[in-house]
């Protein structure tokens, strides 16, 4: 993708501050962008922002939890009165554990729901009114999850089988206004929260690779690229796909967790 492609383009990344999200917001910060990232942690925003801003860009670090739709919506105006309208909306807020659905309590199926479903409906709900235009463009991010029963991971496989179904469902909405509406599904990911929660040992990492048809982990840079692209004026065609950026993983089915697990009573 050619340099300062989003030059001047307001691009909100709601999970932006750490990991898979913040790659991709440092893609948009290269291309030229204003960017804002939103999450819990002030700390976390804050160093966000200023990795953002040390990349040329303005940069905005907002604190708020995407369960909270009134602390969304006051983070998205503050965005917009930074930055104007948005252009470009990424929704990766999640949270991830292990565990047996006959051990998973009520609350942990619900907070996991709640961050990554839920949360992505505020978040697309609530930033609709400052981006219906065409031109704009949302990306959610899925996971294999979405797609594959995965043992052990009920909550995440509900959560993310839902996000998939909601950019179906919000791209017929929105496609008339021009807002295109897709998903990336990441596969195992190098050096990211996500793996050290799902893969927690050399042997779990050496299985997660074996099992990717490119024989290797993906990298920040490989979902940055494809969140560049469906971005852009070339994927002007594209919406209501979920992409998969996982190096052909869910071609093989869900993984097995069981032997990563770790009773939380033994951790
Ligand atoms: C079982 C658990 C648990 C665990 C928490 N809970 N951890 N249950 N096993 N390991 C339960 C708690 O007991 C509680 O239920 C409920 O979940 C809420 O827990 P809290 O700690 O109060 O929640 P909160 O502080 O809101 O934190 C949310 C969180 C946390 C999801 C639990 O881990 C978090 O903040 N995660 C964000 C970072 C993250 O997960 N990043 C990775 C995303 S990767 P009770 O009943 O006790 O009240 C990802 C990978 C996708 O999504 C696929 C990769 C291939
Ligand atoms: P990560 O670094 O933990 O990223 C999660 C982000 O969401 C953080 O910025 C976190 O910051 C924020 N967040 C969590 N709960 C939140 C809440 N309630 N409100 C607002 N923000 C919240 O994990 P990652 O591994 O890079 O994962 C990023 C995305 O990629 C997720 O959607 C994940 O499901 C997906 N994914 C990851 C992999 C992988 O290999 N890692 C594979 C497939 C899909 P705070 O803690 O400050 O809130």
């Amino acid at each position: 993708m050619h340099e300062q492609t989003f030059a001047g383009r307001h691009v909100f990344v709601a999970g932006g501050s750490s990991g898979i999200n913040l790659g991709i917001a440092r893609s948009f910060a290269r291309a030229g962008a204003n960017v804002a990232v939103l999450s819990r942690s002030p700390d976390k925003v804050q160093q966000a922002a200023e990795s953002l801003q040390a990349l040329g860009a303005q940069a905005l670090g907002i604190s708020a939890d995407v369960r909270d739709a009134a602390a969304v919506e006051a983070a998205l105006r503050q965005a917009q009165q930074r930055f104007g309208d948005i252009d470009v909306l990424v929704s990766g807020a999640a949270g991830n554990f292990i565990a047996p659905a006959a051990e998973l309590s009520p609350n942990g199926f619900k907070t996991v729901v709640d961050i990554d479903l839920n949360g992505t409906f505020h978040v697309l709900r609530l930033a609709y009114p400052m981006l219906k235009k065409p031109g704009a463009s949302i990306i959610n991010i899925s996971a294999p999850q979405g797609v594959n029963p995965t043992l052990y991971q009920v909550h995440a496989c509900a959560a993310k089988a839902g996000i998939e179904m909601m950019t179906r469902v919000m791209a017929m909405e929105w496609g008339a206004v021009g807002v295109r509406v897709n998903a990336i599904s990441p596969g195992p990911i190098a050096d990211t929260e996500g793996m050290r929660r799902l893969a927690p040992s050399p042997e779990a990492l050496r299985r997660a690779t074996e099992t990717v048809p490119l024989q290797r982990m993906g990298t920040l840079d490989d979902v940055a690229q494809a969140a560049l692209f469906l971005a852009s004026p070339q994927a002007g065609y594209i919406t209501g796909a979920v992409l998969p950026v996982d190096g052909g993983a869910a071609l093989c089915g869900g993984r097995d967790m069981r032997s990563s697990y770790v009773p939380r009573s033994a951790a």
